[in-house]
């Protein structure tokens, strides 16, 4: 049984009757608490190892020890099996030492007794720091640099979604948003002046500026100025970079502007479905990444009409859980019409007084779907395939150029993403990031350009060399 479904506003009691096995869990993960982007380098803080140490203790707690709620069928309980855990995140200060916590609280040191070692002379070994587990994590180039750069257009270097993004800009409503609020923001100019300079404190950074307030009002005992920053004005500050955020990963009447979620969404099929195909053989699929990759998926999955919370920017250690489970019998593995997928949020870390909650995805009312369902939902508007990719974002150079013929068959590795019909981890260079970074600076369109350009050949380099499934960056 799963007590975050009786949080549920759609819970079928009759859902809640029937004996339920999880097979599969793939998790998608902001990091913990960090410094503001404002002061590179941005870097994970003691608080924020500790949270995300906290949400890994859960999960395990959740879905791994022995007795917990929803043990995985098969999982291993206390000693990590490799070929069980497929965890990956972008190679940063940030996100790398965060999914790194996250293992250590899934899998912690096992102490003394299973952590040692019988050699063939009969020499008892110890596993250094009490039986510690050492996990692997597949790097992404996706995403890097993410947290070092003050906006993140989450779009990938996806040539239409970035002008998608940029039309934000363009837009009535931002420059409306953008005027109107000229006075609050002159009026934070004390709080934020050693950091940011008058001329860039306005709704064109809204991010930039709720972080560098959000941070400082958790770790700075000397805020200037700090009598402006009322609960209120606090709300405001946050609310309104909510919703510059969301409208830079999301547009329903635009959707390319979402190819961050649309790729993430095509990692999860393919995520949980290589559990399907491998009768369970690797059940667990971490992923770390930023706020933008989250925002773009609510938007596209509707979850915005489940719950409004979902149009603002998750806390730090949100996560996003899909169980795959059935109702059957779990072993032989299940037919996949025997499967079905619900969708969970934690908003910020999890523990024990503050747990996931499921919401319906798509629009619709069902907290679960059949695996059928789940999987039909999900490619409406999933892209996993290059070819697909560069079409939709207009793109016909670099890898682009050599994808006319459509690869056939996608991916179903979902740990490797080097496949033919899956997206190269070039695609997902970090151009969002330069392109808000020139924003910032007031620099134009063109210039971004160029200096997408000479990343992503920086990204094509790196990729040769590295593992991992692109990681829908933000
Ligand atoms: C967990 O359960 C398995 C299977 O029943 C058992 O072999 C193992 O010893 C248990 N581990 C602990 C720590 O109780
Ligand atoms: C047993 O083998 C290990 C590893 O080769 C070695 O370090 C250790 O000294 C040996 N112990 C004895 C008693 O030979
Ligand atoms: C901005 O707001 C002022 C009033 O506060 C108004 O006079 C002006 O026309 C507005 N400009 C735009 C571009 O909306
Ligand atoms: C920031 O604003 C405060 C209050 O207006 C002022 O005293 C201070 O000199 C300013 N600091 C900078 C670096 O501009
Ligand atoms: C913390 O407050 C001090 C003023 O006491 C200010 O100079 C500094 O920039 C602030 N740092 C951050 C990260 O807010
Ligand atoms: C502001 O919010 C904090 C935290 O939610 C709360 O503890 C405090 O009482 C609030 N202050 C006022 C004046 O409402
Ligand atoms: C998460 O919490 C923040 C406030 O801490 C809120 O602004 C945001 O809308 C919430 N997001 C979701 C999806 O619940
Ligand atoms: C979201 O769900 C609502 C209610 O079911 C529906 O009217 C709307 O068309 C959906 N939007 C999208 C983008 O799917
Ligand atoms: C919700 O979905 C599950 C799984 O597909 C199904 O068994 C159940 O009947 C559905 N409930 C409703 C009300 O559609
Ligand atoms: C799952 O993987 C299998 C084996 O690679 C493949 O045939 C099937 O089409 C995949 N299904 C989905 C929904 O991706
Ligand atoms: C797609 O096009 C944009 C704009 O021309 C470019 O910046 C980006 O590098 C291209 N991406 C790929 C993967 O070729
Ligand atoms: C902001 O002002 C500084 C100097 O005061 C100037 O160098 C910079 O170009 C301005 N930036 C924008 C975006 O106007």
């Amino acid at each position: 049984m799963h007590p975050q479904t009786l949080l549920s506003l759609t819970l079928l009691p009759s859902l809640s009757t029937a004996a339920e096995t999880v097979l599969g869990l793939y998790i998608f993960s902001r990091h913990g608490d960090r410094t503001s982007k404002s002061t590179p380098p941005t870097v994970l803080t003691e608080l924020g190892y500790s949270e995300i140490f906290s949400s890994g203790t859960w999960f395990r707690d959740q879905y791994i020890a022995n007795g917990s709620t929803s043990q995985i069928h098969g999982i291993e309980p206390d000693i990590v099996k490799q070929s069980q855990i497929a965890a990956s995140a972008p190679l940063d200060d940030v996100l790398m030492p965060s999914c790194l916590g996250f293992l250590q609280g899934l899998y912690p040191p096992v102490g003394p007794t299973l952590g040692q070692q019988t050699l063939r002379n009969g020499t008892v070994v110890q596993v250094p720091l009490n039986g510690y587990q050492i996990i692997p994590v597949g790097t992404v180039t996706s995403g890097t640099g993410s947290e070092d750069s003050a906006w993140l257009q989450g779009s990938g270097n996806c040539a239409n979604a970035i002008v998608s993004s940029n039309n934000y800009f363009a837009s009535p409503e931002y420059t409306m948003l953008e005027n109107s609020t000229m006075g609050f923001y002159t009026s934070l100019q004390p709080v934020v002046n050693s950091t940011i300079p008058a001329n860039q404190t306005n709704f064109k950074n809204a991010y930039a500026v709720f972080d560098y307030i959000n941070v400082a009002e958790i770790h700075n005992t000397t805020i200037p100025s700090s009598s402006i920053l009322t609960n209120d004005t606090l709300l405001q500050i946050r609310t309104l970079a909510d919703t510059h955020e969301y409208n830079l990963a999301y547009n329903a009447s635009d959707p390319i502007r979402a190819m961050t979620g649309a790729t993430l969404a095509a990692q999860i099929v393919q995520a949980l479905n290589t559990t399907v195909a491998g009768a369970g053989k690797t059940p667990i699929n971490i992923q770390f990444g930023a706020y933008g990759g989250f925002q773009s998926f609510f938007g596209l999955a509707n979850l915005t009409q489940a719950n409004p919370d979902f149009y603002g920017v998750p806390d730090y250690a949100s996560t996003m859980t899909f169980e795959l489970f059935t109702n059957a019998a779990p072993s032989p593995f299940p037919a996949p019409e025997d499967l079905g997928v619900r969708f969970l949020f934690h908003n910020g870390t999890t523990g024990n007084n503050s747990v996931p909650v499921a919401y319906p995805l798509f629009g619709q009312s069902n907290t679960t779907l059949s695996w059928f369902d789940f999987v039909s939902g999900m490619n409406k508007f999933a892209v996993g395939r290059q070819s697909a990719w560069c079409e939709a974002c207009g793109n016909s150079t670099g890898v682009c150029a050599s994808t006319t013929t459509s690869a056939s068959g996608s991916s179903a590795s979902g740990g490797s993403g080097s496949s033919s019909g899956g997206i190269s981890k070039a695609v997902a260079g970090v151009i969002g990031a330069i392109v808000t970074l020139a924003v910032i600076l007031g620099v134009e369109a063109i210039i971004m350009m160029i200096a997408g350009l000479r990343v992503v050949r920086k990204n094509k380099l790196a990729a040769g060399a590295r593992q991992g499934n692109i990681a829908p960056k933000a």
